[in-house]
């Protein structure tokens, strides 16, 4: 079943065409990549999905449904979840407090004083599973300030999940990270594909990631879908040979 559409989509800021008439469509359960040059619409095209930016035209369905015209906050109740290119999370909390303030709110129970005892049990529950999920138990504890950016980013991922995702956006969730950080989330990635069946679209420079976990991988480059298929027909296609021949060059 589709889960997600894009209908001819553009987005301008001013005169800077960031997407441009792009059409997609993911089913439920797919792992999939997003690609392309510095500056090709990536982000922009996640904004769109989520609804940070509106489109300039074309249109938006997920389940079913147009979303063109809704909230954020309307679409994460829907399931569509996302991260950020830069960490984001309570840097001042432990993992355990920045993981339940995810729960609380996702239950609806934020800041409330008081709550019955099974309800808290339930929280705290909920709150220990996904910091098990996403293999952070043993840091539960930890200011998440002083865990390294590897760790952080985990955190972030858990924090999406107590959202309770059918998509969940994935914005280069390996950036800075070291070889066996990133080991660590492409592992992750692929678990909560297989075993949690979430619907997961990711963002990422690093083809050999990408190749190696990807079912289809969508190229952008100049906001511009360029290619679309699987790591093996991506690879050889020579427009996007020529889109990242062309960056390596400037670089
Ligand atoms: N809110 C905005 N206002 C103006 N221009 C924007 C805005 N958001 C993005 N852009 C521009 O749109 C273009 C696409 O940006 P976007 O961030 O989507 O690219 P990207 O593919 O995610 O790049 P990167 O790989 O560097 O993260 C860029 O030229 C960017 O400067
Ligand atoms: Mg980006």
């Amino acid at each position: 079943m589709s889960l997600l559409r894009l209908d001819r989509v553009s987005r301008h800021f001013g005169k800077l065409q960031a997407v441009q008439d792009v059409s997609f469509e993911m089913n439920e359960g797919e792992l999939r990549a997003i690609i392309g040059p510095n500056g090709a619409g990536k982000t922009t095209f996640f904004n769109l999905i989520t609804g940070f930016v509106p489109p300039t035209s074309g249109d938006v369905w997920f389940a079913g449904e147009s979303i063109r015209d809704k909230a954020v906050v309307y679409r994460v109740k829907k399931g569509i979840v996302r991260t950020f290119q830069i960490t984001e999370v309570f840097p001042d909390l432990s993992v355990y407090e920045n993981v339940r303030f995810g729960v609380e709110t996702a239950a609806g129970v934020n800041g409330r004083p008081w709550l019955p005892r099974a309800k808290r049990l339930e929280l705290a529950r909920r709150t220990d599973e996904l910091i098990e999920v996403v293999g952070l138990a043993a840091k539960a504890d930890r200011v998440v300030s002083e865990l390294a950016h590897g760790d952080q980013r985990v955190v972030e991922i858990a924090i999406a999940l107590t959202m309770n995702p059918r998509l969940l956006l994935l914005d280069e969730p390996t950036a800075g990270m070291g070889d066996a950080e990133t080991d660590h989330m492409v592992d992750l990635i692929r678990r909560l594909h297989s075993e949690r069946k979430l619907s997961i679209l990711f963002i990422e420079h690093d083809m050999s990631i990408v190749f190696g976990i990807a079912q289809k991988i969508t190229v952008l480059d100049h906001g511009r879908l360029l290619a679309e298929g699987t790591a093996a027909e991506v690879s050889v296609d020579p427009q996007v040979r020529a889109a990242y021949l062309g960056e390596e060059a400037k670089a």
